[in-house]
């Protein structure tokens, strides 16, 4: 399998001080850093747009490799994610992760026209993202099976397919919910099918759960209560490590 990379997800860090906490994450441990965006329409929540990722990223060295420390991995918690691929690359995200459910059709009552101006299918969407310069990932909500996601992964094209798959292991929204063991047989079939892909885990996840996702076959872990809310973040980011890379 990949290599483990740890992504606390800045969800559950103080706000009011976000700049601080996010290079101090860095420091800490952290890998990339994992940026919830919410737009109040995919998802019952709303968080920040361009110009907080802007702010934070001066806190952050930028990657100096693909996948490497001090990734912005933006989880694109929106309905319309091809609208905001260039200003998110403008405003400093390195790995922009659509939902495959927000890129599909399901607005069924609208006009062929309208739809095609606002959706984009995957691939088309994965391949816009890397022409400006960006990972593409792909997310996959509880209700949505994996399977959906074969076509794109083996897309014959480099070019259409995706850096990295999300597995949602909560309803997207909130932070600090309980984990839906529920999901891991998708990570399972996922890393069985595709050795090398990078499988990420979103949701959840900490000291009492990572076992499960990391025999499961993920390597991306995402963390947002448990490691903001430790008294020992780089400790549990380190347990993190350990635990994918046993
Ligand atoms: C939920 C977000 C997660 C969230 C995870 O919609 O996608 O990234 O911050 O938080 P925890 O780790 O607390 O479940
Ligand atoms: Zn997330």
């Amino acid at each position: 399998a990949p290599k483990a990379i740890i992504a606390p997800s800045i969800l559950s860090a103080d706000f009011a001080d976000l700049g601080a906490a996010c290079s101090r994450t860095i420091e800490q441990g952290a890998d990339w850093l994992h940026v919830d965006i919410m737009d109040g329409h995919f998802v019952p929540n709303l968080t920040f747009g361009p110009p907080v990722v802007a702010k934070i990223r001066t806190h952050v060295d930028r990657p100096t490799e693909a996948h490497g420390k001090g990734t912005f991995d933006c989880h694109m918690m929106i309905a319309e994610p091809k609208k905001w691929v260039k200003e998110f690359k403008a405003a400093g995200c390195d790995l922009y992760c659509f939902h495959y459910e927000a890129a599909v059709d399901s607005t069924a009552a609208e006009s062929p026209e309208a739809k095609s101006d606002r959706k984009t299918s995957p691939r088309e969407l994965i391949r816009f993202i890397h022409d400006q310069g960006m990972l593409a990932g792909i997310a996959v909500k509880p209700a949505t099976p994996v399977d959906v996601l074969y076509d794109v992964i083996e897309a014959e094209d480099k070019a259409e397919r995706p850096d990295m798959v999300l597995v949602m292991t909560v309803e997207p929204g909130f932070g600090g919910q309980k984990f839906m063991a529920s999901e891991l047989p998708k990570v399972q079939e996922l890393r069985k099918r595709y050795p090398e892909l990078n499988i990420e885990v979103d949701g959840g996840l900490g000291p009492g759960t990572i076992d499960q996702a990391a025999d499961a076959g993920a390597n991306v872990i995402v963390a947002g209560s448990s490691v903001f809310g430790a008294k020992d973040p780089a400790g549990v980011i380190a347990l993190l490590r350990e635990a994918v890379e046993k």
